[in-house]
């Protein structure tokens, strides 16, 4: 595990848009395994800086989002898709038919799932950098805490926790989709590359967790420890307790 410790979000987000940057120059035609979420918000604002700066180009670049929320169409400003549009793909020139999530509006979860997986094995498998957030329960893309490691895309039902922290987004707790489709752990861990993006006092427990304590599907970020390129970039606050 490499680990880059920054003084803030704002030297995180820029230190993890170095690395995805960096990426996409030495590889233009790269597959990204993206997130949302609070986050990434300003790794994404860089990126789309350093692209009107003219130094990036997406042209090639083919992107595979984590999750959606099962329910939400793409023109939901909550759902996943919306969020990716606005914060990243409306403002750089990547084809957005080369852009992934999954369907959020196929109400058959067997078919929003292989037809994802269908999608990531015609990609190789595996992404070549993938992106992901830390939740508080140590879930990284939608998958919970639960008795194993889950596979590839599945749909799962939210806990308690996560429908709390994700209800700030939405009109009140009840609006919040109580189900999502995500990638699985082990396509997660499939990716030749992966940055774990964390900020602010909240992730420090759940950091100390992940990535020192047991590996456990209890806690289904620790299963990157096992990643062989495995990349944390975190803030002060976040990574206080390590
Ligand atoms: C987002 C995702 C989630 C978030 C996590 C952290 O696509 O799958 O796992 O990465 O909930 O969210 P924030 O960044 O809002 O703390």
């Amino acid at each position: 595990m490499q680990i880059y410790k920054a003084k803030n979000y704002e030297q995180m987000s820029r230190i993890a848009a170095n690395i995805i940057s960096s990426q996409i120059i030495l590889k233009p035609d790269s597959v990204l395994g993206l997130a949302t979420g609070s986050t990434p918000i300003g790794t994404y604002a860089e990126l789309v800086k350093r692209y009107q700066n003219g130094d990036l180009d997406f042209s090639a670049i083919t992107s595979i989002n984590l999750d959606e929320y099962k329910g939400l169409p793409g023109t939901n400003d909550q759902s996943y898709r919306y969020f990716m549009n606005t914060n990243l793909f409306n403002h750089v020139n990547i084809n957005k038919e080369h852009t992934y999530v999954p369907d959020g509006l196929e109400p058959d979860s067997d078919k929003a799932c292989s037809a994802y997986n269908a999608i990531i094995h015609q990609h190789g498998g595996g992404v070549d950098l993938q992106l992901l957030g830390l939740g508080h329960n140590g879930h990284i893309g939608f998958n919970e805490p639960s008795d194993a490691f889950d596979k590839e895309t599945h749909c799962v039902d939210l806990s308690e926790r996560t429908i709390e922290a994700n209800a700030r987004f939405f009109e009140n707790k009840d609006a919040v989709p109580k189900q999502a489709y995500t990638m699985g752990i082990q396509t997660i861990m499939n990716a030749k590359k992966v940055m774990v993006i964390v900020s602010g006092k909240d992730k420090a427990e759940i950091v100390k967790k992940a990535f020192f304590g047991p590996i456990t599907p209890q806690v289904p970020a620790s299963a990157l420890q096992l990643h062989q390129d495995f990349v944390l970039v975190g803030d002060e606050e976040a990574l206080g307790l390590i």
